[in-house]
Parts: C-alpha cells; structure tokens; sequence
C-alpha cells in the first residue's frame, strides 16, 4: 500500500504535517521555528524588487515584517488545508476577522444581509462603522420562508454562522449558500464552533470561513487571533489590499500558539465532544432544565442539519432553566466550582456564562422566557463536571425556592 496523496489525507494527520519544516540540509526541529521580525532584509536592490514583483502577483512571500515570515505561512497554509480553501489571512483577533471580511467586499450603499443568531458584536461593528460607512446590513430569520425576497440588485454579501452563538442554530447552509450564489452573492461564514475539523463551509457553497483561533484552534486560552480563509484566487486578490490597508498582523509568537495547537485540534475536540454530550444528556433530563441548545442531542431542532452536514460536535452548551428566577440563576453560577466564570471559550478549561436577555432577543429562534446558561465544556472528567452542576443546581434551589 502506498501514502495516500495529499488530497486524500485524512485531516488528523494533516493537522500533525500540515506547514511542518522541512529539513535543510538533512537534519532540522520539528516545529516552524518563531521567526520575530520587524523588516525583511535583501541581499540587493535586484533581489528586493523580485520579491516585491512575486508579492504584488499574490505570491506568499514577504517583503516587510508585517508580513510575517516562515511561522506566519506555516499556520496559514495548515489552516487552509483544514479549511479546504485556497489561501488565509491571519488577524489579530476573532472580531478583526470578521471586520476585515466585511470591510473588504462592502462599499458604501452595498446591502449585506446576516442571520440574525450570529455573534452579537457583529451589531457593534455595524453601528458603529458599517451604517457610518452607508452599508445597510439586514438582519434575517432562517425560518422566514421570504427570505429569496430580501435579495437586492445590491446585495453582496451573505454572512452567516453556524450553529448561532448562544443557541447553536443549525443553519441549512446549502441551501442558503444557492440562493446567494444563484444572484452573484458572496457566501461568508464563521466556522469557529467547529474548530474547521468539524464542518468544512467551503465544500457546502460557502466563499469564506473565518475562524476565532483564539478558541479551539489555539485551544489553551492564551492567544488573541482570527483567520479568515477563502475559496479562490480571485477572492484572495479582492481581500488582500484591504488586509495590507489596515495593516493587520499578528506577532510570530501567536502564530506559532496557534500552530500549536492546530497539532493537537483533533483530540482536543473529540474529548470536548465525548464530555459535552455526557453533560447535556445530564442536563436534559434535569427538573430544572426546560430545554438544552446542544446539536448533538436528538432533541435539538438542528440535529437533523447537524448530523447531515457535520462530523462531530463541538463544548458548547446553552440551557434554559425550567423555573429559576435571574437571581437564582446567578446563585447557581456562583455555586459552581469547575467552571470558570467569563465569556470565550474553546480552551481546555469549563466555562460558564449567563446569557444576556437582550443578545437572546436578537435571535428570532428564541421563544424562551427563564434565563440561559452558557457553559463550556472543557477536558475535566465529565463526572466532576456533572457532580459539579449537581450540587450548584442544589444550592440555587436551597436558597431559592426554600
Ligand atoms: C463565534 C465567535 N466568532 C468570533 C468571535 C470573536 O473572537 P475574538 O474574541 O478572538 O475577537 C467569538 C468570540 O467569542 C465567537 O464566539
């Protein structure tokens, strides 16, 4: 038997190869080492006007530190591969991806229509720059069967995630995807839940995915980042010059984290699945639970989509208590001992976040009327974590409905 070639890889090993050095002279580190510059230095004016020539024709290579160097292309041809795409952008964060993307494909009177479930600061961005800039964002139910409707002779750009934040909204992205693609429209996607290894936008019509590698791909809570990758030349070229524009970077030190941890993605995830399902089984069937937001789950109403068009489900769990008032939501977030309290998520520790009323509004799958709880399910022993919510349930109810 032969090695497979390198389009029929399976991606655990990709994410273990992919950008990997390769050995000079026969003998080399196993790692891309950190490369940290502020310049690119030549050997002369010639050699710095080829480079600049190779640049300008959208090759990889980097005439100034911005750029990046060695460490910077190991991570982002290792994420596009993941990703099945042609080339990636690295930002420094998960928001400043998104901002680029929107920033690179709208112009001033330009109408972007965005499924109302995504990540609530994508708003920010739009009152506080987009409406600024004349771009009219519209917001959109996945359910509402007129949505072909909304389309306009300006439109350029579906923006979508999936699964929502918050409630884990499992959106027919093919579907969706046809709609805009049939009237020349732009298809961006955030693909953060899935860490890229399990959900691949870019083979189900979308044109971009755009990942907070701050979360599983760094998977360690230690690094701000965002990449956004695209499908085709043509659509790196038309990114590219908005990238240089703002003159996004990130340092060597966070793209080796990242690469770092794009080497480990596969187990990391697999175990967080394997742990979250246990905790949303458990939560499921508690009295003090109405409803658990978890794709995995038969219940969940996007389980359907989910196992259709993913491989695997990620931490991420949402749930609505049956009763509890505010208060004594917030008393069982305080009760609970394994679980940080904060927002982010992705890294190898649990989390655990209320959800706040006016960012549930903004989702029209919401019908809820008890407070949510998001937490995140990290590498902990499933039984600590069930053991935990056990008796933060038991304290809340204590002082609660004594
Ligand atoms: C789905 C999603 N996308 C993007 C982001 C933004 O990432 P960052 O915090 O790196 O800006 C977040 C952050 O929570 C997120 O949850």
């Amino acid at each position: 038997m032969s090695v497979p070639a390198a389009e029929d890889i399976q991606q655990e090993t990709l994410l273990v190869h992919a950008g990997a050095p390769s050995l000079v002279d026969g003998a080399g580190p196993v790692n891309t080492p950190v490369i940290r510059t502020s310049t690119v230095r030549f050997r002369d004016t010639a050699t710095q006007t080829a480079y600049q020539q190779l640049r300008a024709q959208g090759e990889p290579v980097a005439t100034y530190g911005r750029h990046g160097l060695e460490t910077h292309r190991a991570l982002e041809q290792a994420v596009s591969s993941l990703e099945g795409g042609y080339r990636s952008f690295l930002t420094p964060s998960g928001l400043s991806a998104i901002t680029l993307v929107l920033l690179s494909l709208l112009s001033p009177g330009d109408h972007v229509l965005v499924s109302d479930s995504v990540y609530s600061p994508i708003r920010r961005v739009d009152k506080t720059l987009l409406k600024r800039l004349g771009i009219d964002v519209e917001y959109f139910s996945v359910s509402d069967s007129t949505l072909s409707q909304k389309f306009k002779p300006n439109t350029r750009l579906l923006y979508v995630e999936s699964p929502s934040s918050l409630l884990y909204e499992v959106l027919d992205l093919p579907e969706l995807a046809a709609l805009a693609r049939a009237r020349g429209v732009l298809v961006a996607t955030d693909n953060t839940w899935s860490g890229g290894f399990f959900y691949k936008p870019l083979t189900l019509g979308a044109n971009i995915s755009i990942q907070a590698s701050t979360k599983y791909i760094g998977g360690h809570s230690d690094l701000m980042q965002g990449i956004v990758t695209v499908d085709t030349p043509e659509l790196f070229a038309l990114i590219a010059p908005t990238y240089e524009a703002l003159g996004l970077t990130v340092g060597a030190d966070d793209a080796y984290l990242a690469l770092r941890g794009l080497r480990t993605l596969s187990v990391r995830l697999r175990q967080h699945q394997v742990n979250a399902l246990e905790v949303a089984r458990y939560l499921a069937q508690h009295s003090g639970v109405s409803r658990v937001f978890y794709p995995a789950l038969e219940s969940d109403p996007g389980h359907r989509l989910w196992k259709r068009d993913f491989s695997g489900a990620s931490g991420l769990i949402s749930f609505e208590f049956s009763h509890a008032s505010v208060q004594a939501a917030h008393t069982f977030v305080d009760a609970l001992s394994f679980f940080g309290i904060g927002a982010s998520w992705g890294g190898y520790e649990s989390l655990a976040l209320m959800a706040a009323p006016e960012r549930l509004q903004e989702h029209s799958c919401w019908t809820g009327s008890h407070p949510v709880v998001r937490l995140h399910i990290g590498l902990e022993s499933p039984l600590d974590l069930i053991a935990d919510i056990k008796q933060a349930f038991d304290t809340s109810n204590q002082l609660h409905l004594a």
